[in-house]
């Protein structure tokens, strides 16, 4: 029963699959990191994360104003560090290079939207979609169709475009909106297990508090419809 935990570090993590040597994923970490850490690069991630950011600030006070309360009660972003990148290419049995990253990988740039209730996720996510110089490559709904573990969120990739002295070019984005309960519950799961993903039990247990956060999340949603037309 007591099995060996998955061990999460990305050089273990390699050696179990494919054999390379410690030293050699450290080194293609390194390789990674040289170009993540490039301040062109970063000047183009922080480009697309402040227009995006600058969007949703206006589309939350709109949207705040409306309703007199708080619509969006957190934003944060994130660039995807070399690890992570590594991690994820080798996952999906891709070289893992940079170049071969930013060809195939859609969210090195990320923003994490989290919402009081369901529905003004969806407002969001519109008048997002409704801006003119951002273009939705994908939407990935797992609120409507939540994983088998249980996770929810809406997911979006979008391309916004950055002018530089080079001219113009597309940053793609990926843009997590969720509840502030499935926010407790990914943050929650993924910082305990995202990473191992090995025992039955407490997937199932996890799964079950997922359900009954989303329970109270829309119970919450239906008092706050019957508070707010009082
Ligand atoms: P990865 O799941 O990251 O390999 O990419 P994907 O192309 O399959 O995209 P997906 O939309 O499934 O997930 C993208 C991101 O959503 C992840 O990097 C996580 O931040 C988050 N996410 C997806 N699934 C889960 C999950 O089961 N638990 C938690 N906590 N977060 C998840
Ligand atoms: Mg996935």
């Amino acid at each position: 029963k007591n099995q060996p935990v998955k061990k999460t570090e990305p050089e273990k993590e390699i050696n179990e699959k494919t054999g390379a040597s410690v030293s050699s994923a450290k080194e293609k970490i390194k390789a990674i990191d040289s170009f993540v850490q490039a301040v062109d690069y970063r000047l183009r991630c922080k480009a697309a994360i402040d227009i995006l950011m600058a969007k949703l600030k206006m589309i939350n006070a709109e949207l705040s104003d409306q309703k007199k309360r708080t619509v969006i009660s957190q934003t944060t972003s994130r660039i995807k560090s070399a690890e992570s990148i590594y991690v994820k290419l080798i996952k999906k049995e891709l070289t893992p290079d940079f170049e071969t990253a930013r060809k195939n990988l859609k969210d090195l740039i990320g923003i994490r939207v989290v919402c009081p209730f369901e529905d003004e996720l969806y407002q969001v996510a519109e008048l997002l979609e409704m801006q003119k110089d951002i273009r939705v490559i994908q939407i990935k709904d797992y609120i409507k169709n939540p994983k088998k573990n249980g996770y929810k969120s809406l997911h979006m990739i979008v391309e916004v475009p950055i002018y530089s002295a080079e001219g113009e070019q597309k940053e793609l984005v990926e843009i997590q909106l969720r509840t502030m309960a499935m926010d407790y519950w990914s943050v929650l799961e993924y910082e305990l297990y995202y990473k191992k993903r090995d025992d039955a039990e407490i997937e199932a247990e996890l799964k079950k508090y997922a359900e009954e956060i989303a329970k109270l999340d829309s119970r919450m949603l239906k008092l706050r419809n019957k508070i707010e037309k009082m």
